[in-house]
C-alpha cells in the first residue's frame, strides 16, 4: 500500500497502530471500506452467519432488557458494525413490536447495501452523534476487535513500542522508543506486572465513552461479544485471508487485521465512564443460560429434513462448544449506573 510506504520512508518506521489504521481505514483502499469480508466467499465468518439462534437469543435478551427498563415509548436497536445485517434481521423476525427502530453504525459500502436489503426500513449512521435520541440497545458483535492496537514489548527491562519498517522493500516489525507516553502510561494500569508484551486498543475507550454518554442521556444498554481475554498479555495481532491465517504485514488493505479484545480494558473503561458492567462471561455460558439449547430443540422439531436438523445442530455447537467459539468468545454488557440487571450474567 503506497500510503504506508510513503509514511515509513518519511519517518523511518511507523507504529504498528498506524500500519493497521491505514491498512484498514484508508479511504480508497482500506480493507473495511473496500472489501467484502464476511461469508464463505469472503475472508471470515461470524456467529450470526453460522446460526439464526445467535440473533434470536440476543433478541430475546434485548426485549427482556427493554422490559426491565420499563419503557413506554419507542426504542431502537443499533448494530455496531452490522456486517451482512443478518443479526438484526434475525432479531426483527422474532420481534412483535412494530414500533422498534433498527439502525446500523457502518462504514463499508458493500455491507451498507446488504444491510439495507435485509432490513429496508433501517437507518445508517457513521458516528454515534448521528443516532436519534431514543432508548437504545447497542450490539457490538466482533466490533471492538476491528480497531487499531498499539503494541509494547519489554527489551532489557525497558518498554519499547512495536513499529513497522521497510527492509528490502518488505515490511518488517522492529522496536522503537514509545511514541505516545500518555497512552502507554494509561495502558500500564491494566497490564499484569509479569507481562513482557502488551497491547492496547486505541478506539475502545472512545467508543465506550461515546456510548456511555448516549445511554446516560437516552437510557438503554450495550452488549459486546468478541474473542479475547479477561486478564493476560501477549501478541494477538492476526491477519486472515480466505479463512486462513496469513502474515499480518503481507498485503495491507487486502487482509483482515485484528487483535483479541482485552476485556479488562472494557471493564476499566466502564468504571472510568461511571457505568455498571455485567460479565464478562464466556459465549458458551451466556447462550446456554439464555436458552440456546431449548431454542435448538424447538426449531429442530419444525424441520422435516435430517440434513437441515443436522446443520442447525452443527451451527449452535460451533457457537457454544469449548474447543470452537464457546470459550474464546466472551460477552459483556454495560449500562448507566443502577438502571437494570440484565439476564444471562449471574
Ligand atoms: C468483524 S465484522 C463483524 C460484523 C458483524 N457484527 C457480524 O457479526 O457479522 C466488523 C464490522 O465492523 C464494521 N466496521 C469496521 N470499522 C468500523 C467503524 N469505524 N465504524 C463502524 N463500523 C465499522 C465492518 O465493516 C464490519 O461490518
Amino acid at each position: 500500500m503506497e500510503k504506508i510506504k510513503e509514511n515509513i520512508i518519511k519517518k523511518g518506521a511507523i507504529p504498528v497502530s498506524e500500519f493497521i489504521q491505514i491498512a484498514m481505514n484508508e479511504p480508497e483502499n482500506g480493507y473495511y471500506l473496500s472489501q467484502k469480508p464476511i461469508g464463505e466467499s469472503g475472508d471470515f465468518i461470524t456467529a450470526p452467519e453460522i446460526s439464526q439462534i445467535f440473533g434470536e437469543i440476543i433478541g430475546v435478551w434485548a426485549f427482556d432488557c427493554f422490559k426491565k427498563l420499563n419503557l413506554n415509548c419507542d426504542f431502537q436497536i443499533i448494530d455496531l458494525g452490522g456486517g451482512k445485517g443478518t443479526l438484526l434481521k434475525d432479531i426483527s423476525r422474532i420481534n412483535k413490536n412494530k414500533n422498534t427502530k433498527y439502525g446500523f453504525l457502518e462504514i463499508n459500502k458493500h455491507l451498507i447495501k446488504e444491510q439495507k436489503n435485509k432490513i429496508p426500513q433501517s437507518r445508517h449512521y457513521k458516528k454515534i452523534s448521528e443516532i436519534p435520541n431514543l432508548p437504545t440497545l447497542f450490539i457490538g458483535n466482533e466490533f471492538l476487535d476491528v480497531f487499531p492496537i498499539k503494541q509494547f514489548k519489554k527489551e532489557k527491562d525497558k518498554w519499547k513500542e512495536v513499529f513497522v519498517k521497510l527492509e528490502n522493500n518488505q515490511f518488517r516489525f522492529c522496536l522503537r522508543d514509545i511514541e505516545n507516553k500518555k497512552i502507554y502510561r494509561d495502558a500500564l494500569k491494566i497490564v499484569p506486572p509479569e507481562a513482557d508484551f502488551f497491547e492496547i486498543n486505541l478506539m475502545l475507550d472512545y467508543f465506550i465513552s461515546k456510548i456511555g454518554e448516549f445511554l446516560k442521556k437516552n437510557n438503554g444498554i450495550v452488549i459486546f461479544i468478541d474473542y479475547g481475554y479477561v486478564s493476560g498479555y501477549g501478541n494477538t495481532l492476526q491477519a486472515i485471508k480466505n479463512h486462513k491465517f496469513v502474515n499480518p504485514l503481507d498485503l495491507p488493505g487486502k487482509v483482515d487485521l485484528t487483535a483479541h479484545v482485552n476485556f479488562s480494558q472494557i471493564i476499566y473503561s466502564a468504571i472510568k465512564n461511571n457505568m455498571d458492567y455485567f460479565g464478562p462471561i464466556s459465549q458458551r455460558k451466556f447462550f446456554i443460560k439464555m436458552g440456546a439449547l431449548k431454542r435448538l430443540e424447538i426449531l429442530s422439531e419444525t424441520l422435516k429434513n435430517k440434513k437441515d436438523k443436522n446443520n442447525l445442530e452443527l451451527g449452535i455447537k460451533r457457537i457454544i462448544e469449548k474447543d470452537q467459539m464457546g470459550e474464546l468468545f466472551k460477552v459483556i454488557a454495560l449500562a448507566p449506573k443502577n438502571k437494570l440487571i440484565p439476564e444471562g450474567f449471574d
